[in-house]
């Protein structure tokens, strides 16, 4: 049987840690894989998590099945953190799934059930798992301008333009914030074009939603999907708590759809419990289970939401403090843009020789595009690092 097969290509983002974890140098910098650091390059657990799981540990009696869209808790508690009041509790739906990665395949799959032939619209660049994810369903994929690497600033009219070319019915995937890889994001005025847009022209907005609380707060990150649910008949968005909750291990996210009325959104819903029935059969409990005790307890909340607050505003800080040496060190504006991006990533906009330079000479990590993890950084590095740049240009 397996004779057939040749050794699968290494992931480009989760191969880093590995090769990371394997450089015996002291000085190495990991800016690789997207997962949150503090100060000490610790991934710590949150402690009104962590408070949550004591209460799980404490109060569980059974580990008996939850049922197919897991935790109804945790299912409103999403609803709520990303639609806040925007539109009528009947029109959506929420199934808990296998990280934010379940929820695109889910959502993946769904589209090919409701519509095999839609095409699925992917901004140029992209998280490198859209494509395969949209794939693996069975779905074509195209894409549209979204990045310009001269700028560091989003090609909003060409962006505009491409998706003009997206014919009624097909799919349009956006990232509701803190884009990934590049960090450059749409402003709420082009979120409003984007949304008259997909309803004339008949596109179906597919909504990566990874890092709320990431770019500018909870409720300001969510305003896209807000914006839109007021505006579109129907969306689906794919959120994860992978970092803002930082459980990424858990593997906890949501399946989110919006239905043009209760019934439409009632078949839906049981069609998307229908994939994942075949996927997974159940998504796993402990990480929703801990997250919507923090979302149902006031004082959890608010803890989790000044910690998250706290991870929020020193990438921001951090996000200056690289832009500053950079500009130092390069004796130019050519990395301004840094600064102005929002979320977890940005690309150096370096070539990928200059990015195995900087890992084979000085042990610093990142992606192949030169996507770098902003949380990787670290305050009293930021001039090292700015110099090794430069150094490979
Ligand atoms: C990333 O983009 O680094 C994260 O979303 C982790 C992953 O699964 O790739």
């Amino acid at each position: 049987m397996f004779e057939s097969l040749t050794l699968a290509p290494p992931d480009k983002i989760l191969s880093l840690s590995v090769m990371y974890r394997n450089d015996p140098r002291a000085e190495k910098m990991d800016l690789g894989v997207g997962v949150y650091k503090d100060a000490t390059g610790a991934t710590t657990i949150m402690k009104a998590v962590r408070e949550a799981e004591k209460r799980l540990y404490d109060g569980q009696t059974t580990k008996t099945y939850v049922g197919m869209g897991g935790d109804d808790g945790f299912n409103k508690g999403m609803i709520r953190l990303v639609f806040a009041d925007s539109v009528s509790a009947d029109r959506l739906f929420s199934c808990q799934t296998a990280g934010g990665s379940g929820a695109l395949r889910t959502i993946a799959e769904l589209l090919k059930k409701a519509r095999p032939d839609t095409t699925v619209w992917l901004s140029d660049p992209t998280w490198a798992n859209h494509a395969p994810i949209v794939h693996a369903a069975g779905l074509k994929t195209a894409t549209y301008p979204y990045f310009d690497a001269a700028t560091g600033s989003v090609r909003f009219e060409a962006m505009i333009e491409g998706l003009k070319s997206a014919k009624a019915g097909d799919t349009i995937l956006l990232h509701g914030c803190c884009h990934n890889p590049t960090g450059a994001n749409l402003t709420l005025d082009q979120w409003k074009i984007v949304a008259d847009l997909l309803v004339e022209r008949g596109l179906f907005p597919f909504v990566d939603l990874a890092y709320q609380g990431f770019g500018d707060g909870l409720d300001e990150d969510a305003a896209s999907v807000r914006l839109l649910a007021g505006i579109v008949p129907e969306m689906a968005v794919a959120s994860s708590c992978s970092k803002n909750f930082a459980v990424y291990r858990d593997r906890v996210g949501a399946v989110l759809l919006l239905g043009k009325d209760a019934e439409a959104t009632k078949i839906a819903g049981s069609q998307a419990l229908s994939v994942t029935r075949v996927l997974y059969s159940m998504p796993p409990d402990h990480g929703a289970a801990a997250v919507r005790i923090v979302l149902e307890d006031p004082a959890l909340y608010e803890a989790w939401k000044t910690e998250l607050e706290e991870m929020r505003s020193r990438m921001l800080n951090l996000r200056k403090g690289f832009a500053e040496a950079l500009r130092q060190q390069s004796n130019s504006s050519r990395f301004d843009f840094i600064a102005d991006h929002r979320g977890m990533f940005s690309r150096l906009g370096i070539t990928e020789a200059q990015v195995d330079a900087l890992r084979e000479k000085f042990g610093i990590y990142m992606v192949g595009d030169s996507r770098f993890n902003v949380a990787g950084l670290k305050e009293d590095k930021l001039e090292d690092l700015a110099k090794a740049v430069v150094s490979v240009l």
